[in-house]
């Protein structure tokens, strides 16, 4: 398929022509580029594209992220025609959760009450219980009576933060963002030296012992929030680059540093996977109405309900 030219302001132009065209909706997370962030209808955390999903009155949803949170659109509109712009945008914690172990792992503890990070396959989904994001797994987990064991999955590193401020003791699932584990607790460390009024502000996807360094920890959109209300003026960001847009266009006032991963050689704070989408592929994914995430309705009926279970208690 031909794109009009590789003028970006022309496939702006034809990009909403289209979505007019096709009462389309574009959504994108906050870990997009800034120029799919400025095109999108809707930017949010996972639980907000979520919510924004189910309640769309468009005929077609343009998801600008990745292909769980896709899925997870089409989960809760199947009429719908759900567009990724790219296919191969995975996400590392999916795929750190097989569909067969996680089932072989629940069978062989049915003790567990499966609570499981939205960062997973619908298969994975199909065979939780309850699912829940960065933003609202605290509250989800308090609601679950102290002698119900948890299996949290698939990030051990989320799981082993909320077993902390909960104090509930949680069976954790061996899974990790590779770009939360990129960062490097040293150069965070220089950061301060450097900018010694800064806060450092920390996604729950990120090691124990980066953690301990922050003063707030929060999903994308807490952390966004935080800086809105916050007295600081400048602030160390560990967590996925893309977030500094929105909070560089509401307070242009203040400072924000993104944390630099281990390896200087590589911009592996990056999400690589969120990455792949570009405005070329948006245009082309609409062209095509191609590709579109198709499921079973049968596995689609299974992941609906820990996942109408998360938004009925949060
Ligand atoms: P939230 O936007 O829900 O905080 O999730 C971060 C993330 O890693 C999405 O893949
Ligand atoms: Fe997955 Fe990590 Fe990328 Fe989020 S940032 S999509 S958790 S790999």
């Amino acid at each position: 398929m031909l794109i009009p030219n590789n003028n970006k302001n022309n496939l702006r132009d034809s990009i909403i022509a289209l979505k007019n065209e096709m009462n389309a909706v574009i959504l994108a997370h906050y870990y997009q580029d800034s120029e799919i962030q400025d095109l999108a209808d809707f930017i949010g955390d996972s639980l907000e594209l979520a919510r924004k999903a189910k309640t769309t009155t468009a005929d077609v949803i343009v998801f600008c992220g990745v292909h769980f949170m896709a899925e997870t659109a089409k989960i809760l509109n199947p009429e719908k025609l759900v567009l990724i712009p790219d296919l191969e945008a995975g996400c590392s914690l999916a795929e750190s959760a097989p569909a067969e172990e996680f089932a072989e792992f629940r069978n062989s503890h049915p003790e567990l009450l499966s609570i499981t990070y939205i960062n997973c396959t619908a298969a994975v989904k199909a065979l939780s219980d309850i699912i829940c994001t960065s933003s609202n797994a605290e509250k989800l987990i308090r609601q679950i009576p102290d002698s119900q064991k948890i299996l949290f999955a698939p990030d051990k590193n989320l799981g082993r933060y909320l077993s902390k401020v909960t104090g509930k003791d949680m069976v954790l699932w061996n899974g990790a963002c590779q770009v939360h584990e990129t960062f490097s607790k040293s150069k965070i460390i220089d950061l301060k030296l450097l900018h010694p009024t800064a806060k450092i502000i920390a996604h729950p996807e990120c090691e124990e012992a980066l953690l301990e360094l922050a003063d707030y920890i929060g999903s994308t959109s807490k952390l966004l929030e935080f800086t809105r209300t916050d007295a600081a003026t400048e602030y160390i960001v560990v967590t996925e680059p893309g977030i500094l847009h929105q909070m560089q266009k509401a307070l242009p006032e203040k400072t924000f540093i993104p944390a630099p991963g281990m390896d200087e050689s590589c911009s592996c704070n990056n999400c690589p996977h969120m990455k792949l989408n570009t405005l070329e592929k948006i245009y082309n994914c609409m062209v095509n109405k191609s590709p579109g995430i198709e499921m079973e309705e049968e596995l689609r009926i299974k992941a609906l309900k820990p996942l109408e279970k998360m938004l009925e208690m949060s």
